[in-house]
């Protein structure tokens, strides 16, 4: 018989889908994760859905400061042109935010795509399936490292070749997302870009439409 769940169990995902947070810097404290629960981590991104069973995800695990010190170096350089590019009123609240945690956060993992040299079943009319099936990974790390206390925090304020120069990654393969791994002081109730009123909470029912958009 196939595995049923129960209404406890749907509320318990609900839960932690519900207090799932981005982390930053300024919530990562000083403490190592155990190896086994990274390793928790990574089997749940290895569960994800992708097109064509094609698996197409590679992931660099980073502790050594001096890889972290490149990506941040680029973060830097990629953050300085970001802020010119919204309204003088909001490039204010812009520089006030924490946008990364990448020394503070004892883990680093990059999240990488490695295109098939094959056809792939699913791929071969929308050609960014491959990539997506990347994401479906990500967000089972995210939820599953929230379910263990654990904080992730994505950054792409990146140039993605500086990140893969940093890593010395093969050359066909492309960076998915930066990720930082920590225990936090504590996770916050709500999106902090959400309470600093940077953007607002969309309404629903803008969000689900019947049959057709118009
Ligand atoms: C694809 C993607 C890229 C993101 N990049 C960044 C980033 O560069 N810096 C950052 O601080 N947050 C980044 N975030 C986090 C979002 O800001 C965050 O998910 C959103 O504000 C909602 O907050 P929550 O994740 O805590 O619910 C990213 C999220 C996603 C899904």
């Amino acid at each position: 018989m196939s595995k049923v769940f129960n209404l406890d169990e749907s509320k318990v995902l609900n839960e932690i889908m519900r207090y799932r947070r981005d982390v930053r810097g300024n919530r990562f404290i000083n403490k190592a994760v155990p190896d086994n629960l990274i390793d928790k981590i990574l089997d749940a991104a290895l569960l994800a859905p992708s097109v064509g069973y094609s698996q197409p995800w590679q992931f660099v695990l980073i502790d050594d400061i001096a890889v972290k010190n490149k990506v941040l170096n680029s973060f830097n350089d990629k953050n300085k042109q970001a802020q010119a590019r919204f309204s003088s009123e909001k490039q204010k609240a812009y520089q006030a935010l924490k946008l990364e945690g990448i020394i503070e956060a004892p883990l680093n993992i990059g999240v990488f795509y490695t295109p098939s040299q094959e056809p792939v079943l699913g791929q071969t009319s929308m050609t960014e399936m491959g990539k997506y099936s990347v994401v479906c990974a990500i967000q089972n790390m995210w939820l599953m490292a929230r379910s263990l206390n654990i904080g992730i925090g994505w950054v792409s304020i990146l140039e993605p070749e500086k990140v893969k120069e940093a890593v010395n990654a093969p050359k066909d393969s492309e960076l998915i997302a930066y990720l930082c791994v920590g225990y936090v002081d504590k996770f916050l109730d709500e999106p902090e870009l959400k309470t600093k009123h940077w953007q607002q909470e969309k309404n629903k029912e803008e969000l689900i439409v019947k049959n057709s958009f118009k």
